[in-house]
């Protein structure tokens, strides 16, 4: 109640309450107190032979009942909200409570959190608990895109359980890739390359690294284009995003249709920033997830 918007609303239902409250006061003595009927004006209609009307009084218990939360009442009043604006004398709310337990639950961990955010790694991964947290964390955060363990998804999502990163597997620049996100660009070649161009490329790229490649009619242009990014042997660069394109790992596929669909529309797979999602800790746990 403390957020009444003006104190006119709070003053409203103040006086309510009060008048609600007297009114109920004043009912419930008046019935005890008031005398008993004479008896010759007391109707008394016999029902069912039987059954016949008085006037008796209810018990008196019942008042001291009524009386008693009464009382209650106006105690609860004065020490907890619930007179408009009035907070109370134990001055207790629900925001309040939150935030007690919110610095309850900081004063208990802060301390570990910032342990565990200079951890070794290797003493992280060693610690069955903080690797189970750091399995949950994935699950809740990155899975939804990457898989359930991890694994990749839909030729979109990398698979991170294997040895390859498109952007480098150091600890360092995974935990990078974690706070800024990643943005791989590779614009599309449609244009420069033309439709036979990149049948031509596409076909290069499949015989990267075998002897049949010298001399292919993609060849020139590949050497010509690419290779600022992918590296004069299509082994990549992870400073780029740019993909090694000589091994078995494929983010988007590497069957011909695919090949030139890439090289025709450029990719632009999107990792997103969780600098500001997860705190240091997290994002220690995660790194130590990532290169177990
Ligand atoms: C400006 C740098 C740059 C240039 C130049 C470039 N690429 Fe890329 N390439 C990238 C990046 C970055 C990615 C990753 C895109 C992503 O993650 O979505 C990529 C992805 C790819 C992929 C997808 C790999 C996979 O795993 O599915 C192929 C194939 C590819 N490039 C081939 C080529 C070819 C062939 C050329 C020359 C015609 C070329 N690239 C030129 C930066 C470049
Ligand atoms: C919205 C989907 C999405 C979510 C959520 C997401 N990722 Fe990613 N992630 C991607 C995409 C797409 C890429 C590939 C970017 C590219 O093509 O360069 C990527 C790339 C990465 C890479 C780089 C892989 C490499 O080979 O270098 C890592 C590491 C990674 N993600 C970890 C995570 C973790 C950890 C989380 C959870 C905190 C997470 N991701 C959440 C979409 C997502």
């Amino acid at each position: 109640m403390a957020d009444m918007p003006n104190d006119f609303w709070s003053g409203w239902i103040i006086l309510i309450t009060l008048i609600s409250f007297i009114g109920l006061v004043w009912l419930v003595v008046s019935v005890y107190t008031a005398a008993p009927p004479n008896d010759a004006e007391v109707d008394h209609t016999t029902w069912d032979d039987n059954l016949k009307e008085g006037m008796n009084q209810a018990p008196l218990w019942w008042f001291w009942m009524i009386f008693a939360m009464m009382v209650f009442s106006v105690f609860y009043l004065m020490l907890y909200p619930g007179m408009g604006s009035f907070k109370g004398a134990f001055q207790w709310s629900q925001g309040g409570q939150i935030e007690e337990r919110y610095r309850v639950f900081n004063d208990e961990f802060t301390e570990l959190r910032a342990e565990i955010a200079v951890m070794p790694l290797t003493e992280i991964q060693a610690d069955a608990a903080l690797m189970g947290s750091a399995s949950d964390l994935f699950s809740q955060n990155c899975s939804a895109c990457h898989g359930y363990q991890g694994q990749g998804q839909a030729n979109l999502f990398p698979n991170l359980n294997d040895d390859i990163w498109q952007w480098g597997g150091s600890p360092e620049n995974i935990e990078l890739t974690l706070r800024n996100g990643r943005i791989g660009v590779m614009a599309s070649w449609e244009a420069l390359l033309g439709q036979e161009g990149v049948t031509n490329v596409a076909n290069y790229v499949l015989l990267l690294g075998s002897p049949e490649a010298e001399g292919h009619p993609g060849q020139a242009r590949f050497n010509q284009i690419c290779i600022a990014c992918h590296g004069i042997e299509g082994t990549g660069n992870p400073l780029l995003g740019a993909p090694d394109l000589t091994d078995d790992d494929w983010l988007y596929g590497n069957d011909l249709d695919t090949l030139r669909e890439t090289l025709r529309g450029g990719r632009n797979g999107q990792m997103p920033a969780f600098g500001d999602k997860l705190d240091n800790a997290q994002i220690r746990l995660l790194v130590a997830w990532l290169t177990r």
